[in-house]
């Protein structure tokens, strides 16, 4: 397997993928005068494309997935064979990798209890929310079901998710959007001052962070919030880490207001921010859902889950006469068993390899290779992350942290490119403010990838502003 792969023809996929494929994001002009990138093979922590040329991935298959490597045998083979033996049936029923993986993941989430099984990201995001409107139905009179979401979050691309996204970018044409969601602000130390809060830092600005929450809890009156959709660090809104305080306080007002706390995981989600198995647990929060994906079976198969607690599950059973006492919700590839399959050997390779514990070491080691560059970049910012979930602000001047443009950062992001480091940015989601570079290698890195990635950067940013 060592070496690169031979090179094939590939010019008759290029001229099928140039007439026929709609690429995910993509403005298809540009494919008037060039050939799309199509990405043929991948091996640990590299690709090459369809001319043979070699990428060091440092965004895990660029959306922050692949986070045991490219090429992992023993998760083809048993999904292989789990596909004979039975490859579907509706999880009306149960499946023997439906439970074992089941069983698996609430080893590791404590306070958890139960997992129901999706295909995407947006989709288990939807299960919380329809299950958040079912009990505000059955337990409130149907009056508790605004369901809060914060300003620079994703939680998708359907239009119940995009009624709960944060990016007003990703938004733009889609709507009229569904009632009964509400933004609260963001909780960027870094842009404090957008909040009014820039006399603040540490732990005070954090709470006084989450105590804006407070404030549209009130405002729009807490007998009608039922639940309040978070991600533990904010991805593509920007890598914002929380600040200290922050989700103490978050959990203190959910519990207050009676307020089920949903967090979404996505990205987070198995592995990725090192040490622990999920984002929420670094900060002591107790969820009542956690829905995850990405991550949970490194993209070898399709799968999501959202995960809520024996409580929640409870509410859901209590009168079989009644006909609409259930989760009346199906996903028919939520009962395919190669998502759980691969699940499995993705969580065993990630403990037997002891990945959390170099999440966290080659994490540090990006950070700091970030932060040494802003001696010679006055163009970097900020720097944070956690774990291998790492985000560099880019800004013209750093006293006025006037960011520079997506289009300089689309250029840093193909100069790296042309040195062989696939990175990424935040794109089109927050106005004025997609300015961050991103960057989420598998958890496999090596301590030589990561500082090839960022001499990557250095070079880039040297082309780039010089
Ligand atoms: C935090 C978060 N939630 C949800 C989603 C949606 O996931 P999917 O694209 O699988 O629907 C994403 C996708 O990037 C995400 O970043």
């Amino acid at each position: 397997m060592d070496g690169k792969p031979t090179a094939n023809d590939l010019s008759e996929i290029v001229a099928a993928d140039k007439a026929h494929v709609w690429h995910h994001l993509f403005q298809h002009k540009v494919l008037e005068e060039n050939d799309p990138r199509i990405i043929v093979e991948g091996r640990g922590m590299r690709v090459w494309d369809q001319n043979g040329t070699e990428y060091l991935d440092a965004v895990s298959g660029a959306v922050w997935t692949v986070n045991v490597g490219y090429g992992r045998r023993r998760i083809v083979d048993a999904v292989a064979e789990q596909l004979m033996k039975l490859n579907y049936f509706a999880a009306v029923n149960g499946s023997i990798p439906g439970a074992e993986f089941a069983e698996m993941l609430i080893e590791k989430m404590p306070g958890m209890s139960r997992v129901y099984y999706a295909n995407s990201g947006s989709e288990a995001n939807e299960k919380a929310f329809k299950m958040v409107r079912q009990i505000a139905h059955k337990k409130y009179g149907g009056k508790k079901y605004k369901i809060l979401y914060r300003d620079r979050d994703y939680h998708g691309g359907t239009i119940g998710t995009m009624a709960a996204g944060g990016q007003i970018e990703r938004n733009m044409q889609f709507g009229p959007f569904p009632d009964g969601f509400v933004k609260v602000p963001h909780c960027m130390e870094y842009r404090k001052d957008e909040l009014g809060l820039g006399h603040l830092s540490g732990r005070d600005f954090g709470v006084a962070a989450a105590n804006l929450i407070e404030e549209v809890i009130l405002r729009e009156g807490p007998d009608t919030v039922g639940a309040l959709c978070l991600e533990p660090v904010t991805a593509g809104g920007g890598v914002i880490t929380p600040p200290e305080g922050y989700w103490e306080r978050v959990q203190e007002i959910c519990r207050k207001y009676d307020i089920l706390l949903h967090i979404d995981e996505v990205v987070c989600g198995v592995g990725r921010t090192g040490t622990h198995w999920f984002g929420y647990q670094h900060y002591g929060i107790k969820p009542d859902f956690v829905t995850m994906a990405k991550g949970v079976a490194s993209g070898y198969a399709a799968i999501s889950v959202c995960v809520t607690t024996e409580e929640v599950f409870e509410m859901f059973k209590s009168d079989a006469t009644d006909k609409l006492d259930y989760f009346r919700d199906i996903s028919t590839f939520g009962g395919c068993t190669a998502g759980p399959t691969a699940a499995i050997e993705n969580m065993k390779i990630i403990e037997e390899e002891g990945l959390l514990e170099n999440c966290t070491a080659m994490g540090a080691r990006l950070q700091g290779n970030l932060r040494a560059l802003m001696e010679k970049h006055q163009v970097i910012g900020d720097v944070r992350g956690l774990g291998l979930f790492v985000g560099a602000e880019l800004v013209r001047d750093r006293e006025t942290r006037e960011p520079v443009s997506e289009a300089e950062i689309a250029q840093v992001v193909a100069a790296c490119a042309a040195e062989g480091v696939i990175i990424g940015a935040s794109n089109r989601s927050v106005p004025d403010r997609n300015n961050c570079l991103c960057f989420a290698p598998a958890l496999i890195v090596t301590e030589a990838e990561i500082d090839e990635i960022t001499a990557a950067v250095d070079k880039a940013l040297g082309k780039v502003f010089g």
